[in-house]
């Protein structure tokens, strides 16, 4: 596929379908956050990829049904095993890193901010407001990767 092209952008399920199941194979594969999904939740992968493409196709198109609880499984995993803001930073880099790899667009921008915003709610909701990431009004909504790398060194 031309990255280039004009017409290259997410245009419906299918497209997400394949962004979402590399998405998901980098994921399970990291050093970092693999472990969340492979040793704590025991995630089957078929199961998540359906139900997680019915979550984007909702949250960037409106055309799905997804009524479960997102943030659940979160609060069990940070119960398991604390995610941490390098753990979400990391998500959100493979996020871009897949969207970017696959599709340039207006969706494609949509989905990678989406991303980030979730990202940085569900981390603020287990974790507390962190000074150090949400001083800034303008932080909002955007996980701040050069912060979390510094972060994770201190
Ligand atoms: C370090 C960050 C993250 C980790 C380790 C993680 C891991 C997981 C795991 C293990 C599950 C449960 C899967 C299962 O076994 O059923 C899950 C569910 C889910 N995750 Fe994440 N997640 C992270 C961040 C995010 C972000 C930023 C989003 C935003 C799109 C997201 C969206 C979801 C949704 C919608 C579900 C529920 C799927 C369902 O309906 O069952 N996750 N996540």
């Amino acid at each position: 596929m031309n990255q280039f092209a004009a017409d290259n952008d997410i245009s419906g399920r299918a497209d997400l379908a394949v962004v979402l199941r590399r998405f998901y194979t980098a994921a399970f594969a990291d050093r970092r956050i693999g472990p969340f999904f492979t040793e704590i939740a025991g995630t089957d992968l078929e199961v998540h990829l359906s139900r997680i493409t019915d979550f984007w196709e909702r949250a960037l198109f409106r055309t799905a049904d997804y009524r479960r609880d997102a943030f659940a499984p979160h609060a069990a995993l940070h119960a398991a095993r604390a995610l941490t803001a390098e753990d979400f930073g990391r998500w959100v880099q493979l996020w871009h890193a897949t969207v970017d790899g696959l599709h340039r667009g207006p969706t494609a921008e949509r989905a990678k901010a989406t991303g980030e915003r979730i990202a940085l709610a569900l981390h603020r909701r287990l974790a507390g407001p962190d000074p150090a990431l949400l001083r800034r009004e303008d932080a909002c909504g955007f996980v701040p990767l050069a912060a979390l790398e510094l972060r994770s060194r201190a």
